[in-house]
């Protein structure tokens, strides 16, 4: 018997080739750093008064929206030039800036400033969203007429472009006034790495006696330190014409001239209590995170006796660990690495210790929100093609942004799976009826999971490309198209059949071929998807694990995974480690979260440690782990949703077609029920390597259910001497195989408690190859295939570990298995 399936599959998946880059214009100056004043006259430009930076006109950036002038009543002499005019963007949901020429994986300062000065006369504020790349930024609640709003976000590019889209949540139309990208070095703001970015809330450089912000280039980062003033006179002002001496830290680089001004009580004995802040939810972060930094640095040269010394608390809670002394003339920061949750407001305070004769002091202070980009932009190939599609057809839809993610501001007429591991890949385009002109670009065939294409109705000329012909998973139509030819003779012909809808199937119909899944075929693509798994397991293994690649992970707290699963809604299944929900990421994408409830510590570090690796391991025919939570007591993973549920549930439910009489058959056999299939029958394993995580919390019930359900796979040596090795994973895996082809579960109970391999063994000693081969299979199958397939299952499931073969010998086997099941 044949078995295309997953031939098409594979062949499919293995067209690939490079595609230039189609990028936008904006790129830094000679200073790295990109300074836009959004709504200025296309191609002008002017240099900042106080800062003496160069701002251009947004025309290279963006091709959306419309410049705008501030009304003139709100026009005031102090206001620099940027806030003159605005970009607003009326038209569409969400509206990028592209910054280009960065440096992948670099640290970028990205700052956004909005003045309304009622430039559409409409006197109305809108609030709305803004996302760096892909992940939500923050959101822009404009709350006055006349005053300028800042954000200001740090985080990794990982790409050598970004993007900063303004998206219209339904409260008013989005505009900006400026935008700026500063490169950071690699070093500072530690916290920023590449799935977490920090939102500036306040940054106050303390005690100064200007008003005007220390800027570029004081701070050669042109961080905007604010004043803060002292208008109670509640504080001495302190400050020295000495400069620092170090920056001290390599982590966050404040300039002197911040550290040189500072604060300290009026009254000795009094503590410093005046630096507070108010979190500040918005509708993704409904419990914000933050970052404190707190600068010290002594500006008076001690005599003798005077010591300076203080405890720092926030909430009444010692946040440095024991008494702090500020050093003479260096500048040290005081900041936490994880961030600080659970309050609407967070009180720091500076106490002197008993023997400290100085009240305590203050240079500067920051404070950040902590955002995720642990989002994943579309498939840099995918996007860059999709790109070029737009750029070269000008393509007039919502076409901004990335194609794919969010999924929600995907773009019209493309489709796109959402693996949650990879990048998403574009899978259906539909431009019909969008008014493309020219020919047909080679843009598309870079596509390279795209399904179908719609080109009907359209102006397009030309031949139809060879290489669109050749993708055999592709289906083109390109209907009403009146000057294209097929083909260079068939010119004529096309054109006289212009009027009726021409529709070209350059394809072989997939979805046909999903309808004929049988239990034979289920069988060895599974095997062969089993195959695939082992082979890269042995891979990975003799390239020391260089293969394992990196994926997105994300730590979830509680309450964003009450969100994800609508407070836990709908059960998906329970295994031993806790119950599996249902759920859908801000994204749109469905993931199965795995919930366990634990009263102590045990076992945390282990979790911890386990959930490191699985998130390391990363393919295709493995289940991948998307992310974990561990919020106080609560432990939980989260996974890519596989809609087709186990292959146990699939063998089981065929099953009960065959004998809907007989009761169900209860049975924990975990192994098979670890293998899941997805919408399109791919298999992949899941739970991987959690076992050995749970094993150490051994006393538990959980584990000890679990241990009893797996029994059936378990290696005898493994089974006495609870000691895993590969051999005993050769063992697990025969028992599969022998499942998979006699239909048994691992251990039948009737008439008396017998395991499959056994089982299996008896009945070849007393008949022939048929007795064991699953009825359903309806003899439709190669006899020398399946013999082969049960001699490695057997010779897998041998009593002594040593003489079992080896994975790769396993997988060699089952090759030539499939070779002759194919004649
Ligand atoms: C905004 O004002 C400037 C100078 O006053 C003018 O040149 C420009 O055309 C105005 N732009 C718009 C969109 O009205
Ligand atoms: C915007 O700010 C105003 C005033 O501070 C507040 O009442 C409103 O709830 C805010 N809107 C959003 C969506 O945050
Ligand atoms: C980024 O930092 C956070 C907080 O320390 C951490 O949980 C996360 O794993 C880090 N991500 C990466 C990619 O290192
Ligand atoms: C600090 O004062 C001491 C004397 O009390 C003096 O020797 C020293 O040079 C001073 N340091 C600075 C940097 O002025
Ligand atoms: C912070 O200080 C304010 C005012 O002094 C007080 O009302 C509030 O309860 C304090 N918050 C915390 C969490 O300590
Ligand atoms: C400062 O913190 C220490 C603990 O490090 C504590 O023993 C001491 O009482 C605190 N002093 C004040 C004045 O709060
Ligand atoms: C493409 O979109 C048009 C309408 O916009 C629709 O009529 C057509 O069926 C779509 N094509 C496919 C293949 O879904």
């Amino acid at each position: 018997m044949a078995s295309p399936l997953w031939l098409l599959l594979i062949l499919a998946a293995a067209t690939a080739g490079s595609v230039m880059r189609v990028r936008a214009q904006g790129t830094p100056d000679s200073t790295g750093f990109i300074s836009i004043d959004c709504g200025l006259p296309e191609k002008s430009s002017y240099v900042d008064a106080t800062t003496k930076l160069t701002y251009v006109s947004d025309d290279g950036f963006t091709d959306a929206g419309a410049n705008r002038n501030i009304s003139a009543e709100y026009i005031k002499p102090s206001f620099t030039k940027r806030y003159l005019n605005v970009r607003s963007f009326p038209d569409a949901v969400r509206s990028c800036y592209t910054l280009g020429s960065l440096m992948p994986g670099s640290k970028y300062l990205i700052r956004a400033t909005f003045l309304y000065g009622n430039y559409d006369g409409l006197g109305r504020l809108p609030v709305f969203d803004l996302h760096i790349g892909v992940n939500f930024w923050t959101t822009v609640n404009v709350t006055t007429l006349h005053q300028a709003e800042l954000t200001e976000v740090i985080t990794i590019v990982q790409d050598d472009f970004v993007q900063v889209c303004l998206v219209n949540t339904g409260s008013g139309t989005p505009f900006i006034s400026g935008l700026d990208l500063r490169p950071l070095k690699s070093t500072l703001y530690p916290q920023v790495n590449a799935t977490q970015g920090l939102v500036l809330h306040n940054r106050n450089n303390i005690g100064p006696s200007e008003e005007a912000a220390i800027k570029y280039p004081d701070d050669p980062y042109d961080r905007a330190w604010i004043p803060w003033s002292n208008p109670t006179r509640e504080f001495l002002e302190i400050s020295t014409e000495m400069k620092m001496k170090s920056v001290a830290s390599v982590y966050f680089e404040v300039p002197s001239i911040v550290m040189q001004t500072a604060f300290t009580p009026r009254d000795a004995s009094k503590n410093f209590d005046d630096i507070y802040w108010v979190a500040v939810p918005n509708h993704v972060y409904p419990a914000p995170e933050y970052i404190c930094i707190l600068y010290f640095a002594e500006l008076q040269n001690l005599s003798g006796n005077a010591v300076r010394r203080f405890n720092i608390t926030i909430n009444g809670k010692l946040w440095y660990p024991g008494p702090y002394t500020p050093l003479y003339l260096h500048a040290n920061p005081v900041y936490n690495e994880r961030p600080l949750y659970g309050s609407s407001q967070y009180n720091v305070t500076l106490t002197a210790t008993s023997d400290s004769t100085l009240p305590p002091i203050i240079n500067a202070v920051e404070v950040f929100s902590v955002i995720s980009t642990a989002n994943v932009a579309t498939d840099p190939q995918d996007a860059s093609a999709i790109t070029g599609i737009k750029a070269k057809y000008q393509v007039k839809k919502n076409w901004m942004g990335d194609p794919c993610v969010p999924k929600i501001l995907a773009w019209d007429g493309v489709s796109c799976n959402y693996a949650l591991s990879d990048p998403s890949k574009i899978t259906a385009i539909n431009l019909s009826a969008s008014g493309l002109n020219g020919e047909i670009l080679f843009y598309f065939s870079k596509l390279t999971s795209i399904g179908y294409l719609d080109l009907s109705h359209n102006k397009l000329t030309g031949s139809i490309p060879d290489v669109l012909s050749h993708v055999s998973s592709l289906k083109v139509m390109y209907g009403d198209n009146p000057n294209l030819c097929s083909n260079s003779n068939t010119c004529q012909t096309t054109k006289k059949m212009s009027n009726s809808m021409l529709v070209t199937y350059i394809t072989v119909p997939i979805v046909a071929l999903f309808v004929v899944a049988g239990t034979v075929v289920l069988l060895l693509f599974v095997i062969r998807n089993k195959s695939a798994v082992i082979r890269s397991g042995v891979k990975q293994q003799n390239d020391n694990g260089h293969k394992c690649v990196q994926i997105e992970n994300h730590q979830f707290t509680y309450r964003e995974l009450e969100v994800i699963t609508n407070n836990f809604q709908r059960v998906l299944g329970r295994g031993g480690f806790g119950s599996v929900y249902d759920g859908i990421l801000e994204d749109g994408s469905q993931v199965a979260v795995k919930l366990q409830s634990v009263s102590s510590n045990h076992g945390v570090r282990e979790f911890l440690t386990e959930v490191k690796t699985l998130t390391k391991i990363h393919h295709k025919n493995l289940v991948s782990l998307i992310g974990y939570c561990k919020d106080r007591n609560h432990l939980a993973l989260v996974y890519e949703h596989m809609s087709e549920g186990s292959l146990e549930q699939k063998l089981r439910g065929l099953e009960y077609l065959h004998k809907s009489c007989s009761p169900p058959f209860v049975h924990r056999d975990v192994k098979t029920a670890n293998i899941l299939l997805s919408a399109n029958l791919v298999a992949k394993i899941a739970d991987f390597g959690l076992l050995k995580a749970f094993k150490c919390d051994g006393e538990t019930h959980v584990s000890t259910a679990r241990l009893v359900g797996t029994h059936g796979y378990l290696a005898p040596e493994y089974a006495s001497a609870l000691q895993l090795t590969e051999k005993s994973d050769v063992y697990s895996f025969g028992v599969v195989l022998l499942e998979l082809v006699t239909g048994q579960p691992p251990i039948l109970q009737d008439p008396q408690p017998i395991n499959v391999v056994q089982w299996t063994q008896q009945c070849l000693a007393q008949g022939e190859i048929e007795d064991v081969v699953d009825k359903r299979m309806l003899n439709d199958y190669d006899v020398n295939a399946v013999w082969k397939v049960v001699d490695v299952a057997l010779k897998c499931t041998g009593q002594e570990p040593t003489r079992r073969p080896t994975m790769t010998d396993v997988v060699a086997r089952l090759q030539e298995c499939l070779r002759i099941n194919d004649e």
